[in-house]
């Protein structure tokens, strides 16, 4: 894109201030801002202003959920079909590790952080160690993608590297890249990051597919055979990835997609809940929940909210690329944004100054035909790790890893 055309763009959108430094810039840098302002979507930009009505919710009802009991009857049956998935090589593992973990406040990727307390054990190392044992389970290697962004990548590739994989054979491991979106203040215009760059960030754990298509992965393992993939999050070092049991249990009821459960601690957790949507699966996220949600009850009188989605999803490849193709509601979220100001010096806010442009995978689930919520027991797969301490943080990880026996 040459200088005009990024000019026209910008007039467009009302985002000409992204050229104020231009002239100032060696041809280097110049180049580097043209190209990015050719590959940014400021569309979504003036969507801010809608940013409260921009995602209605249709009507809410109560989802059947595959309970423990349910499951203990038919464990051996179930994890035999997903054995037999997993060894026919129809089952990858996407590791979703492109968020900016800013909570927890670690420059470096969420997944080199190290909850050891008397040796080393980083939170990609759990997870390593988790989808081993589904490996020596099965006899047989899981590809495992691992979806990095623009400002992890190089730091977490070369961390794998160096760790020689935690043990896992780097030919079932692929990285590919998430795509990045503009940030912006709250009226909608693009923050700079430097002279020569708009300020971007992650566009959201739900345009995983997107990536793996544009990068060429998802073409490569579809023709290698993959009919299943288990997408899930960096942050909870209980994870169990390609649990066979899982993927058999969805794959023998004949469900489009599966999503991991637990029974929730509190009417109002900070999680996501299953429930059927205008009769489609869907997930209420926790500040949707209102007062008369958190209290109504199923046909057998028990809470009808009760089981809140840990970021572990089963898809159907054959499904995923009419997912994305369909474009997922957009999460417009207030967010602390270093950025230039008037001095052209950079600033790094106290407090959320501007919004960041989200798709979250938990939207996915909304456009596949049925879903199989199963239940599994917090304490055991369930220790995510979103802040230093208190809840769902370092300190409450590291408990429950003691508590499942896990040396740290
Ligand atoms: P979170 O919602 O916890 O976001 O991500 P985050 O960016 O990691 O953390 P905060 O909010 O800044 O503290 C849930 C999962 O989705 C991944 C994260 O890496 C984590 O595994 N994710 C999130 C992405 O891969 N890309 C994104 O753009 C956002």
């Amino acid at each position: 894109m040459n200088y005009q055309e990024a000019y026209g763009k910008l007039e467009k959108y009302g985002q000409l201030h992204v050229l104020k430094y231009y002239e100032e810039l060696c041809d280097e840098e110049k180049e580097a801002l043209l190209s990015q302002i050719e590959q940014a979507d400021f569309e979504v930009l003036a969507l801010c202003k809608e940013r409260e009505t921009l995602n209605p919710r249709g009507k809410i009802e109560p989802i059947g959920v595959m309970q423990l009991s349910e499951i203990e009857a038919k464990r051996e049956e179930y994890t035999q079909i997903g054995l037999d998935a997993i060894r026919a090589g129809k089952v990858g593992a996407v590791l979703l590790a492109g968020g900016m973990g800013t909570r927890l406040g670690s420059e470096e990727p969420k997944g080199i952080y190290n909850i050891g307390l008397t040796k080393d054990v980083f939170i990609f190392q759990r997870l390593i160690e988790n989808l081993m044992d589904v490996v020596r389970q099965a006899g047989a290697w899981i590809p495992l993608y691992v979806m990095t962004s623009d400002k992890n990548h190089d730091m977490t590739v070369s961390f794998f590297e160096e760790k020689r994989y935690f043990g896992y054979s780097a030919d079932y491991v692929t990285f590919f890249m998430q795509d990045m979106a503009p940030v912006s203040d709250f009226e909608g215009k693009v923050y700079m990051e430097a002279k020569n760059r708009i300020s971007v960030s992650p566009n959201g754990s739900g345009g995983w597919f997107l990536s793996m298509m544009k990068c060429g992965v998802a073409d490569k393992l579809r023709k290698a055979g993959v009919e299943w993939l288990n997408v899930f999050a960096v942050d909870n070092v209980l994870q169990r990835i390609a649990d066979p049991c899982f993927v058999g249990a969805t794959i023998a009821t004949g469900s489009a997609s599966g999503a991991k459960v637990v029974a929730k601690n509190a009417p109002d957790e900070r999680v996501g809940a299953m429930c059927l949507e205008d009769g489609r699966p869907s997930i209420v996220e926790y500040y949707d929940m209102t007062p008369e949600l958190m209290e109504a009850k199923n046909e057998q009188g028990d809470p009808a909210y009760h089981f809140g989605v840990i970021l572990n999803y089963l898809f159907q490849v054959k499904d995923l690329e009419e997912i994305e193709a369909k474009k997922l509601p957009l999460h417009i979220v207030e967010k602390q944004i270093p950025y230039l100001d008037e001095k052209g010096e950079l600033v790094r806010p106290e407090k959320p100054n501007g919004y960041k442009f989200e798709q979250l995978v938990l939207d996915m689930i909304h456009e596949v035909d049925s879903c199989l919520p199963y239940e599994v027991v917090r304490e055991k797969e369930f220790a995510p790790i979103k802040n230093q301490t208190g809840i769902d943080s370092v300190e409450s990880a590291r408990e429950l890893c003691r508590k499942n026996g896990i040396e740290l």
